[in-house]
């Protein structure tokens, strides 16, 4: 069986509130994990692959079932992302070889989070802000619903959930604010670590 990541902090108040949080992480985050296991489980499936790898192996299940299966997969893996790289660590500048590319693609991180924070709000309904490597260079990009970038041959850096439960309490549904207090908790540790697993 696939699960959900475990948390390395408990709280990221004041940025997100903890009722969010906890309905996000063991709410959301849960169902979208235990439907990807119930379809898996009743095509038969004996878990030789990551969740990453499953996302180009979605042919060999039912017709019928690949949309909610790549729907719930994109889910958890989106989500997964999401959770790992924030923190309360106050991390929250870029580093190492991730900051180099940044600065050398976007000319700095201030221009990166500019243009990071236009795409998010540019998004129309539900979906995701990501930057990924699309081969080997940085790009900022939208996925609607739980695509992931995976599907596109994108490897996912670093996510931002912009569906409306992520700060539907806190923020009032106001994405702008939303968007400002999560660059105050994204991890770029964590960021770095992922970046350095992709670039090759
Ligand atoms: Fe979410």
């Amino acid at each position: 069986m696939y699960e959900k990541i475990k948390l390395d902090y408990n709280s990221l108040m004041p940025y997100i509130d903890d009722k969010t949080l906890d309905l996000h992480y063991n709410t959301h985050y849960n169902n979208y994990i235990n439907k990807l296991n119930e379809l898996l489980v009743k095509n038969d499936y004996n878990y030789i692959y990551s969740m990453e790898e499953l996302v180009d192996r979605i042919d060999m299940f039912n017709l019928e079932d690949r949309g909610e299966l790549l729907f719930n997969l994109g889910g958890s893996l989106n989500h997964e992302l999401y959770f790992y790289t924030m923190s309360p660590n106050k991390n929250n500048k870029p580093i190492g070889n991730l900051k180099e590319e940044i600065d050398k693609q976007f000319g700095s991180y201030e221009k990166f989070r500019e243009e990071f924070r236009k795409k998010a709000l540019e998004l129309k309904g539900s979906g995701y802000t990501f930057l990924v490597l699309n081969n080997n260079k940085l790009q900022i990009i939208n996925t609607s619903n739980q695509d992931t970038p995976l599907s596109y041959g994108f490897k996912p850096i670093l996510t931002l959930d912009v569906w409306e439960h992520a700060y539907y309490l806190k923020h009032n549904a106001k994405r702008k604010d939303y968007i400002n207090d999560w660059f105050e908790i994204v991890d770029y540790q964590k960021a770095e670590e992922n970046y350095n697993r992709y670039k090759k």
